[in-house]
């Protein structure tokens, strides 16, 4: 039996542009996003790709006409061969008419009311309705399902559906929770010999979505919603969150049947609708770390407390002892580890489809699964765990041409397999950054290892260097470890888990192999690291165990081959292009070593008439400590100038000024060409320990120059820093690029030097 999943929606992006003022990438964030395809034959999973790896706009809602055409071509069939057609939402006309019933009960004024039930009613008729389901699939393929072959599958089962399929089929209770389904926000249940049962009064409304509040924290603070959310658990390592935490004071209700409520209900058309709360609760709106790290931390523990407290509620009601988790809020991965830790359950698995982008496979277990024709032997001999390597490959004559275009540019070395796994081994010795090119691309949000960059986590700036030649991350947000499956406990505290494959759990690092993988280890002592075994990814398995061989370094960092805004890399030349338009320094494409002709061995930033620098650094000394040596400009003037830095000198108080006076100005002269700089010390922040200092007059080509250094600490490591040092400088129209490049390539490896210094005196 063939059956065909398939999520996305031509019309949906546009609506919610015309009728929500969406734009951009928000377009794609409540119905639809993660439009994808997967095709099951006889119960085994032959197929599946996410529609944005081939049409190359991330979280695209669009129809997945591409995903489609591949997933039958990869199988060598067509539409007509097709004996199911399953899609991962059912609303019905009942769904319409509960959901205009909400509208109408709520307490908006009445021509909100009216608008939003029009735009409700149009959404059904034009997009979402069965009818309009068939008529987009007949539209953008030519093919219209035989009605009694189409499977419209309730969202929520199709998400525990994906959980259960992609951990082999084995009984497990269910919990599901995203931003919203057809009506509800999240439920629990329990999956037996491949039917479902969900317990009823289990169910949330969209009204009180954890996965939509947490949503809207994430636009509040000012990232995009439904995209950013790992953005706000990497702040949330930054901070403790407050005591009492007006989230779970306030705003969150636990109740005894297991469910929860919020004191204030969503306006789910509206992510804006508690940003006066948000305020009332922390304060007015600041863009600094200390604001946002705050609120991330206190909207974490709150999303901890209600998940767990289902969970709590679960284990209760069923005698199973696995638990999946399903639904974007199972992809916070900060969470995850406490609630399995908290719980009675001896497994609780996230898939690697946990977010939308697996529905259409568990869309599609579930038609096959509750077809009459579907045997309990045909589910045995189907069932075992899945490997995410479910998209498209490509084959050497594929990558062959795909290097032609490229070859006036880049020099390409055909190893092979062993040679490929001592030469990037031995590449990976040094602070180099390598684009990791193998096999069926990864279906699912992250890269786990067929479309990777890769580098060594012993250099403790290897991160500043990854995001400097590609990622241009937030210098908050943590890179995360590869790590072989049987070493995994001895590196990290894994609890009670045993293996992490998808990247969906967090752990604390042992002390001893912190200052050993540095680059790894994010700000509060963790990594949410993925365990490599054989069976999964022989090769990468194969990279890691020779790269420990020679560095002794257990892990290596693993992050997605992309750039910032852009979908993973999938074809070979989507995989060549990003590595020419980056400073990628390697490119692995299958057995090809890439390199380019025109190498920079340090890649020197593009000045800009308005240059800003942004740099931060984990300091091993305690905020005070750093505090006292970095507000004094002599020490820390001192500090940035070791060896070839040094481009200070007869640094000297001039005016009276001196460290304890603000304003302070103070003198010194460029090593480079003799010229006077002149400086002061405008503003300082005791208790925040932040200072503001500048130029006082142009000199060699920067006609003003202004930064400001901050001191933070970090809540659960009080012994450690975290240091930020933002630049503004505004080049000449007339200065020689030579001079202010210089300064600026100095500029630019200052915080290391700061880092180094606090370093050796912690020694
Ligand atoms: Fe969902």
């Amino acid at each position: 039996m063939i059956v065909l999943g398939c999520n996305g929606f031509s019309r949906v992006s546009e609506f919610f542009s015309e009728r929500f003022g969406a734009t951009g990438i928000n377009k794609h964030y409540l119905l639809g996003h993660d439009a994808a395809a997967a095709l099951l034959i006889d119960g085994r999973l032959v197929a599946a790709v996410e529609e944005e790896r081939l049409n190359r706009e991330k979280k695209t809602t669009d129809f997945p006409v591409n995903a489609i055409d591949w997933c039958l071509a990869e199988a060598g069939i067509t539409y007509d061969d097709v004996d199911l057609f399953a899609f991962p939402w059912n609303w019905s006309a009942q769904v319409l008419d509960e959901t205009l019933d909400a509208i109408r009960a709520s307490s908006a004024p009445q021509d909100t009311k009216t608008g939003l039930m029009a735009d409700m009613t149009d959404l059904y008729d034009q997009v979402v309705s069965p009818e309009a389901i068939l008529a987009d699939f007949e539209a953008r393929t030519g093919h219209r399902p035989d009605p009694a072959k189409v499977r419209f599958v309730p969202h929520h089962l199709a998400h525990a559906m994906t959980g259960y399929y992609l951990a082999g089929m084995k009984d497990a209770a269910f919990l599901v929770s995203d931003g919203r389904a057809e009506r509800f926000s999240t439920l629990t249940g329990e999956i037996r010999d491949g039917r479902i049962t969900v317990f009823d009064d289990t169910v949330i409304g969209a009204q009180f979505s954890m996965g939509t509040l947490f949503s809207s924290i994430t636009r509040f603070l000012g990232f995009v919603p439904n995209n950013d959310e790992y953005k706000v658990m990497g702040l949330a390592g930054y901070a403790a969150p407050p005591t009492p935490n007006p989230f779970i004071d306030k705003l969150l209700t636990l109740h005894d049947d297991g469910r929860y409520t919020f004191t204030k209900p969503l306006q789910t058309d509206n992510l804006h609708s508690h940003d006066a709360l948000f305020e009332e609760y922390f304060g007015p709106f600041e863009d600094t770390l200390a604001y946002t790290s705050r609120v991330a931390a206190a909207a974490q523990e709150m999303l901890n407390v209600a998940t767990a407290h289902q969970v709590s509620h679960l284990e209760k009601r069923t005698d199973l002892d696995r638990l999946l988790f399903e639904g974007g809020v199972a992809l916070n991965c900060l969470n995850n580890t406490p609630l399995f830790e908290g719980s009675r359950f001896e497994d609780m698995q996230v898939s690697f489809g946990a977010s939308d982008t697996g529905i259409t496979i568990g869309a599609a277990a579930h038609a096959w699964l509750n077809h009459p024709d579907t045997a309990p032997a045909d589910i045995r001999a189907a069932s075992g765990p899945i490997t995410p390597y479910l998209g498209p490959s490509y084959d050497e004559a594929a990558m062959e041409k795909a290097l032609q275009p490229f070859t006036d540019l880049v020099v390409v070395s055909r190893l092979d397999d062993d040679e490929v796994i001592d030469q990037v081994a031995k590449l990976l010795t040094q602070k180099v950054v390598i684009g990791w090119f193998e096999g069926r691309i990864e279906h699912g949000p992250r890269a786990l290892g067929h479309r990777s960059i890769l580098a060594n986590p012993g250099f403790s700036d290897i991160k500043d260097i990854i995001n400097t030649r590609v990622k241009h991350r937030e210098p908050f947000r943590p890179f995360a470890p590869l790590v072989l499956e049987e070493q995994a406990p001895q590196i990290f505290d894994m609890g009670r888990k045993s293996s992490s494959p998808y990247m969906t759990f967090v752990f604390p690092v042992r002390d001893e192999y912190k200052d050993r993988i540095p680059g790894a280890v994010h700000v509060d002592g963790t990594s949410r690291i993925q365990t490599l075994t054989d069976e999964g990814t022989p090769r990468l398995t194969a990279l890691l165990r020779k790269f420990t061989e020679l560095t002794g370094t257990p892990c290596l960092i693993n992050t997605s081959f992309n750039v910032a805004g852009e979908p993973i890399v999938c074809t070979p030349t989507d995989a060549l292009n990003c590595f020419m338009g980056t400073e990628i320094d390697y490119l692995i494409l299958g057995n090809h070593l890439v390199a380019k002709k025109q190498k920079k061995e340090h890649p020197v930033p593009t000045i800009q008439r308005k240059h800003t620098m942004y740099h931060s650094t984990v300091l091993d000394a305690d905020p005070d400590t750093v505090w006292a040596t970095v507000r004094d400009a002599m020490q820390i003037l001192d500090i940035v100038s070791p060896g070839d830095l040094d481009i200070h000198r007869d640094v000297s108080w001039v005016e009276g000024g001196s460290v304890d006076t603000v304003p302070a100005r103070y003198d010194f002269k460029l090593t480079l060409n003799g010229r006077l700089v002149q400086q002061e010390i405008a503003a300082r922040d005791e208790i925040n320990k932040t200072q503001s200092y500048r130029a006082v007059a142009p000199t060699s080509g920067v006609a003003k120059y202004e930064a400001t250094i901050r001191v933070f600490p970090i809540t659960n490591d009080p012994a450690r820093s975290f240091f930020d040092w933002s630049r503004t400088l505004d080049i000449a129209e007339d200065a020689d690029l030579n001079v202010v490049e210089a300064i600026i390539d100095v500029m630019e490896k200052q915080t290391d030097a700061v880092r180094d210094h606090f370093a050796k005196t912690a020694k």
